[in-house]
């Protein structure tokens, strides 16, 4: 009897180890690297077109500034902006009027790439707080000739309601103060997601 227990307690740890190799093995098999998936199997039905349209308050003197530059180049200076970097945390609202409904925030960083013109590469996410699109985002990549009187950047991605979004933001110049810097951007977004 001792020597059949003593057998078994032998064996135990050798069946489990077989056991546990077998099940991460399943694990492994149920999870394959690729596969092919058909669109309603993430319930996605027919692709939607939206239009959002909003002002950007890029404060960059005043009490609450939202747009702070995190570095420069021994270069930089106000004449020659090449190489600053700043991180901005802009309110979007509804209207011109800081003052106006918020329905979202561009949380991200803009850089000065150009060394003959005003021209900024943006990489932000707009981080939207209104009615259905709340907790949803949309991912902006691209060169912002900020003098220019429309410019457009590529919307790259999203999450949430903007899942697999892409499609086009196009920003104008609302208003600009020279002495701070101060602007409001008026935005018109377009953007395919399901
Ligand atoms: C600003 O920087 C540029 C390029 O580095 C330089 O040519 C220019 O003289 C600087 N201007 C001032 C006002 O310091
Ligand atoms: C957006 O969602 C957050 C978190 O779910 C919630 O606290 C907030 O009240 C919502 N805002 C609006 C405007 O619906
Ligand atoms: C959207 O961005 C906000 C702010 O960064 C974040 O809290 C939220 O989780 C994001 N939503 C999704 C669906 O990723």
């Amino acid at each position: 009897m001792a020597k059949i227990l003593l057998k078994l307690s032998s064996t135990v740890p050798f069946v489990l180890t077989i056991l546990s190799f077998f099940s991460i093995f399943a694990i492994i098999e149920s999870k394959p690297f690729s596969r092919n998936l058909s669109p309603s199997s993430l319930a996605l039905k027919r692709e939607k077109l939206s239009h959002l349209h909003f002002y950007f308050h890029d404060i960059v003197i005043g009490k609450n500034p939202t747009s702070i530059t995190v570095a420069q180049a021994p270069t930089t200076n106000a004449s020659s902006p090449f190489g600053a970097v700043v991180m901005i945390d802009d309110p979007l609202t509804i209207n011109p009027d800081f003052n106006s409904k918020l329905v979202g925030k561009a949380q991200g960083i803009y850089a000065y790439t150009s060394q003959t013109e005003v021209s900024v590469l943006m990489a932000y996410n707009f981080a939207f707080m209104e009615g259905k699109y709340n907790g949803s985002n949309l991912s902006v990549l691209g060169s912002n000739s900020v003098l220019f009187p429309v410019r457009e950047l590529p919307v790259v991605g999203g999450s949430g309601v903007f899942r697999f979004a892409r499609g086009y933001a196009e920003a104008r110049t609302h208003s600009f103060d020279s002495k701070t810097g101060n602007a409001v951007v008026e935005y018109d977004v377009y953007v395919f997601h399901y």
